[in-house]
């Protein structure tokens, strides 16, 4: 039996962390095994990579360079932690996995659509979660919470349009994937929390 990946995406401060928590103990209650992994990061070396992406470096970063430290620690993540898990029927929650690299460095870096396309499938062959719930935020909101939770990392400094970018890009690949769920990540925070518990009760009910 495998288990089944399950991937939160959104804007900084959507409130992907808090969402996460409640699926996981919901996944729980259902009697599956469950952990959870977060991107860029997850392994100890792709852990480093994260640190070395959200490092403030005092040179230019070229944005190609930040597109493949990020598709290589998802490999890293991919290798070591997601796949021995599905494949000994643990489920796997992420927090974040390929959508946040077509949103962020194809939509709000607007890096071509055949690269990002030819690394997705460098990394991930036919690869694809089970469900992904998209939390929507306004870049403005996002942003607002995830200061109220300390100082901006070097890619929560980009400006307001680079996230208007990746969130239309978000709102548009959502759009054409059924396995894909828009939650109003604007509305107060229980109530979020029921849309997310709604769509999750769906999905099990299907298993
Ligand atoms: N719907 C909501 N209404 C008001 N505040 C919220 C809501 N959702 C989350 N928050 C608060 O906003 C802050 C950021 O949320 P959280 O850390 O969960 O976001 P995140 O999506 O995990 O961000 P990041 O991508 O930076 O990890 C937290 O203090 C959280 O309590
Ligand atoms: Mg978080």
């Amino acid at each position: 039996m495998q288990g089944k990946f399950i991937v939160v995406e959104g804007l900084e401060g959507a409130g992907k962390s808090s969402v996460i928590q409640l699926l996981l103990n919901r996944v729980k209650k259902a009697g599956y095994k469950c952990i959870t992994t977060r991107e860029p990061g997850g392994t100890p070396m792709a852990e480093a990579i994260r640190e070395c992406v959200k490092h403030p470096w005092q040179e230019h970063v070229a944005q190609e360079t930040e597109l493949m430290l990020m598709y290589a620690a998802r490999r890293q993540l991919l290798v070591n932690t997601i796949f021995p898990a599905l494949d000994n029927n643990v489920w796997v929650i992420g927090d974040r996995h390929n959508l946040s690299s077509l949103a962020y460095q194809g939509g709000g870096r607007q890096i071509d659509e055949h690269i990002m396309r030819t690394l997705s499938e460098i990394t991930l062959k036919d690869f694809t979660p089970d469900l992904t719930l998209y939390l929507d935020v306004d870049p403005q909101t996002g942003l607002e919470r995830a200061r109220g939770r300390g100082e901006l990392d070097r890619i929560e400094q980009a400006g307001l349009a680079f996230f208007e970018r990746t969130r239309a890009r978000y709102i548009e690949l959502a759009g054409n994937d059924e396995s894909i769920i828009t939650i109003n990540a604007m509305q107060p925070i229980d109530q979020v929390h029921q849309d997310v518990m709604s769509s999750l009760n769906r999905f099990l009910e299907c298993q």
